[in-house]
């Protein structure tokens, strides 16, 4: 695990100075502060707001015009396909907010990923040493842009198939390669054999997506009327690198809501066993989600985006339950998540 940032305020690395930093930065690249919308999405295709672009899907698709030709957010957003691993691994949440920067047939490639290496390196201060890239298997360009004008080793360019570097946000619609930046925690551990699903090893913070195709039902690929760029940096992520935490639930994002949760049951988050841990983890995502969620206005029920709701709720108190506590907890834990 590498140590604090040397030369990085702390004002810098809390989560509220990472959200602010981002926005800055491309606010000065001529980006308009766009505020977060909400969980529940205009678009019928999908029941809560999972990425950072999906307000902006219209505008990608050409069924309405651009605001601004570029924009900058800090999305909240939900996503419960991962839900079993929330805990488990360093990474996984059901809540999170996405930084991102987009261009609605403005800028591309190169300048997304120069911007991208300049936020990383200049503001954010990561050492390039740590900095790790992947690219579409078949995108040159972009491989081209990161060895020739970024200057990264190619043996830090990783090609991969499209599962892992082509972004769809939906079976159909705007889609394109995508190009990630990964923090390498373990640089000295060489070049060969690089695993970037090697999460001992790496995070991936950033992913740069080149929007510019619609995916039909029929997997078909038509380029867009203008080539967009849609982005997403991992808020929690880039605290976990910054805060030098091993996992994110323990970045000042996340880790007040555990510590009231182990508060209530009489535990130390630090002395307790991995199932605990666990426990108090699931506690600290679920509830973000629970608070958000019903300050957007849904509520719990049997049926669609109210189920999810209901199965956040369930799983809060069951952990809760396992943990020894009795009677009801959640107002107190939501407390702190709304406070944060
Ligand atoms: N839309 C891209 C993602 O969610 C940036 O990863």
């Amino acid at each position: 695990m590498s140590t604090s940032k040397p030369g990085l305020e702390k004002s810098v690395t809390t989560g509220a100075g990472i959200r602010q930093a981002f926005l800055k930065f491309y606010e000065d690249k001529g980006h308009a502060i766009l505020p977060s919308a909400s969980l529940v999405p205009e678009d019928p295709t999908v029941l809560l707001t999972i990425a950072g672009m999906l307000p902006f899907k219209p505008i990608f698709l050409g069924q309405r015009k651009a605001p601004v030709p570029r924009a900058t957010t800090s999305q909240k957003c939900i996503r419960t396909n991962d839900i079993e691993n929330v805990g488990r691994t360093a990474r996984h949440h059901t809540f999170f907010e996405m930084l991102g920067n987009f261009s609605f047939g403005d800028y591309f490639k190169e300048q997304a990923v120069a911007w991208a290496w300049e936020l990383s390196t200049k503001v954010f201060k990561l050492d390039p040493k740590n900095l790790i890239v992947s690219v579409f298997r078949e995108d040159d360009d972009a491989f081209a842009i990161w060895r020739d004008q970024v200057g990264v080793p190619k043996e830090r360019i990783i090609r991969m198939d499209e599962a892992d570097n082509f972004w769809t946000s939906c079976p159909t619609g705007p889609c394109g390669p995508c190009s990630e930046i990964y923090y390498d925690f373990h640089p000295e551990r060489g070049d060969d054999n690089i695993d970037l699903e090697d999460d001992t090893r790496f995070i991936e913070f950033y992913n740069l997506v080149f929007m510019q195709y619609n995916r039909d039902a029929d997997g078909n690929l038509t380029p867009l009327q203008a080539q967009n760029i849609d982005t997403g940096m991992g808020l929690e992520r880039m605290a976990q690198i910054l805060q030098a935490k091993p996992n994110n639930y323990e970045t000042d994002l996340i880790f007040p809501i555990i510590k009231t949760a182990a508060e209530i049951a009489g535990v130390d988050y630090f002395a307790v066993d991995e199932s605990a841990k666990i426990s108090l983890k699931v506690i600290g995502d679920h509830v973000r989600s629970v608070a958000h969620m019903i300050s957007d206005g849904i509520t719990a029920s049997n049926v669609g985006r109210g189920y999810i709701l209901r199965r956040l709720i369930r799983r809060v108190v069951r952990h809760g339950r396992l943990l020894g506590i009795e009677g009801a907890f959640i107002n107190q834990v939501a407390e702190g998540a709304i406070a944060l």
